[in-house]
């Protein structure tokens, strides 16, 4: 990274990161302060999926200071595991040590509906790279039984369950969503899952919040594609913007 940018990262005193999945940024309601391309991150490729930035945000999130991810690195985009925790890297050497995760991801259990957020309750690594080790337990309960409890007094219902992986880029055959709800999966994205297990394998605690952009479905014929991933997180805003507040103010 340029020299000159981790003193000036580290002295805003960020209490907390968020990484910001397809058509979040846009959705967020962040105060910008400062934008620092990826490219000025020595190292940092730049992300080329619509709907994902390619810049971290310095912002003020209902008052706290946070830095704001705006796009991520995918497996499916050909990025080495290595690439796709070069955020969760610099959060570490930031010393923050509280990380929001975001993401869109297909319901698959019928009862949801677009636009429910999710925050996952434990995770599903169908990419199988396990290349973290050691944590069976990666998501903080207490942080998110807290979040949850808080966005409901604001409002805003979330739900609970298990956030699968698996590599996309394709959306999922009706075979393949069938497995995937018998296995135990509650929604299933392209992401994520791999970050909360680094996360917590390096001392950080994530937090996922999902917003189900389609509820994947085994019986109607409608394809679903990107464009519409984004078009959902935009049209989920205020509830993402609600649940993201409670995560900010409650990390510590
Ligand atoms: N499958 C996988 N990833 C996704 C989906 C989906 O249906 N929706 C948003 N991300």
């Amino acid at each position: 990274m340029d020299t000159d940018l981790l003193p000036s990262l580290a002295a805003f005193g960020a209490r907390c990161a968020i990484i910001a999945g397809s058509g979040i940024r846009s959705a967020l309601r962040a105060r910008l302060l400062q934008s620092v391309p990826y490219s000025a991150l020595k190292g940092w490729p730049r992300t080329n999926v619509p709907g994902h930035g390619s810049c971290l945000d310095v912002c003020d999130v209902a008052g706290v200071p946070t830095i704001v991810f705006s796009g991520r690195f995918h497996r499916y985009e050909g990025h080495p595991f290595e690439t796709t925790v070069l955020p969760l890297q610099l959060i570490a050497q930031l010393g923050i040590t509280s990380v929001v995760l975001t993401n869109a991801a297909g319901g698959l259990r019928t009862s949801f509906r677009c636009g429910d957020i999710l925050l996952p309750e434990d995770v599903l690594d169908l990419t199988l790279a396990h290349r973290a080790m050691g944590h069976r337990f990666p998501i903080d309960s207490s942080w998110r039984s807290a979040v949850e409890t808080m966005a409901l007094h604001a409002g805003t219902r979330t739900v609970g369950g298990t956030l699968a992986q698996v590599l996309g880029p394709s959306y999922e055959t009706r075979a393949e969503i069938r497995m995937l709800r018998r296995i135990g999966a509650d929604a299933i994205g392209m992401s994520t899952v791999h970050e909360a297990q680094y996360a917590a394998s390096i001392g950080i605690r994530p937090l996922i919040i999902t917003t189900i952009t389609n509820v994947a479905s085994d019986t109607a014929a409608a394809e679903i594609d990107h464009a519409h991933v984004v078009e959902a997180a935009a049209l989920a805003a205020q509830r993402i913007n609600a649940v993201v507040e409670c995560a900010v103010r409650l990390a510590t």
